[in-house]
């Protein structure tokens, strides 16, 4: 018995010992450290990085974080839950470049980071998420990010940003979600939009000034959530439905897309629907009856006839049927006369 106790002793001992030896030895890699401070430099030494100190380990600091194996740091993110003022006022700076190693790089509620997305980012090739939203950059969409051949996320939502939508962005092979939404985005989506790698993409690119017609190939891919909405996009959309896809949500609302509805074969997995305020005709498939849908909006269209009875659709609002050519029945309070 005492030679354990002793021998648990030794063990606690030396346990202690190796972690005030891991505690005293600094895991943050120089290079990493001389480059954050140069970031912290060129940001204005924002209020939201102060608490970094040269000093300490840099993998110990906010708003970073460091590889568990390699201690490189792997995390810039800024990711604020109120807007920061002007005590952040800065443009993405060249020095974010000094961090090779980085796979996320996140900058959220920063309305006075200003400027263009800066081409140094490109040189971050191991970057799988980006997430720089509501902020005031501004400046088009760049082709450069298309070099980033491990990104998987990228949101630029609610920015500045003009221009159109460049076409390298498809060829990304490992990109799930992409937000361009909530910018002032001009032009087409790039017909190579239908070469997307992703089995189950979700596309989010509501609220630009997108036109023309959604690329054929694009209406193909199996997206798991596409959001086109408030846009003035054109034409026939029913190509997006699919009885063998997966889609769940599908918001084309606020466009003028034109097509008939009696035809379409809805996902079985759909279970959000927004169409409101397009020009679409035709009547609502009783298929749709069939589906759990959670939110259905077909106002503002041209739809005629009865609405069909059964399954979620009596369930919705009136509102999300008003506004239409001559739709009647339940939950309209006009009967249908035939
Ligand atoms: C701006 O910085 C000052 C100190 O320089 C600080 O007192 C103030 O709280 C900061 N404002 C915000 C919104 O962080
Ligand atoms: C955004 O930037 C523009 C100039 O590019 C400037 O006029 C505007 O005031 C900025 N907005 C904010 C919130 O800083
Ligand atoms: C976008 O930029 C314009 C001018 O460049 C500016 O007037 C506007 O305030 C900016 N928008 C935002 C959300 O900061
Ligand atoms: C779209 O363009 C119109 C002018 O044609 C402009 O008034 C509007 O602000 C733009 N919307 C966006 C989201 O850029
Ligand atoms: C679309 O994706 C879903 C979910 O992965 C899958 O079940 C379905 O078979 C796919 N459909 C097509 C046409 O590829
Ligand atoms: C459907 O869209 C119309 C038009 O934008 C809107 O007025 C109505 O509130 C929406 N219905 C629901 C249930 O959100």
């Amino acid at each position: 018995m005492a030679a354990e106790k002793t021998l648990l002793l030794i063990l606690c001992v030396s346990v202690l010992l190796v972690s005030a030896a891991v505690g005293a030895k600094e895991r943050c890699n120089p290079q990493d450290k001389k480059a954050l401070l140069q970031l912290k430099k060129d940001l204005n030494n924002p209020y939201v990085l102060a608490s970094w100190n040269p000093d300490e380990d840099c993998c110990t600091w906010y708003c970073v974080e460091c590889d568990s194996k390699t201690n490189r740091i792997i995390t810039f993110s800024i990711y604020l839950s109120v807007p920061e003022g002007k005590n952040f006022t800065a443009q993405i700076p060249n020095s974010i470049a000094g961090l090779p190693y980085l796979q996320t790089l996140e900058l959220h509620h920063l309305p006075y980071l200003t400027g263009p997305l800066n081409p140094a980012i490109a040189k971050l090739t191991n970057l799988n998420f980006i997430r720089i939203t509501r902020t005031n950059i501004s400046g088009p969409v760049p082709a450069f990010l298309g070099q980033l051949k491990n990104l998987n996320f990228l949101d630029l939502s609610f920015n500045n940003l003009t221009g159109s939508i460049p076409p390298e962005l498809a060829q990304l092979p490992k990109l799930e979600t992409l937000h361009l939404d909530r910018n002032h985005l001009t032009g087409p989506i790039p017909p190579s939009f239908g070469s997307f790698k992703s089995n189950n993409p979700y596309v989010y690119l509501s609220h630009n000034n997108l036109s023309g017609p959604i690329p054929p190939s694009f209406l193909k891919l199996n997206f798991t959530t596409l959001d086109l909405s408030r846009n003035k996009l054109v034409g026939d959309a029913s190509g997006l439905f699919g009885a063998d896809k997966g889609t769940q949500t599908i918001d084309l609302s606020r466009n003028q897309f034109a097509f008939d509805l009696s035809k379409v074969k809805f996902p079985k997995t759909l279970i959000y629907l927004d169409l409101n305020h397009n020009k679409i005709y035709g009547e609502i498939p009783a298929q749709l009856t069939s589906l759990d849908l959670q939110f259905l909006n077909v106002s503002y269209n041209r739809l005629c006839g009865k609405i069909p009875v059964g399954g979620r659709l009596q369930d919705q609002d009136v509102y999300s049927y008003l506004h239409n050519k001559c739709l009647c029945g339940s939950p309209l309070p006009n009967n249908c006369t035939k």
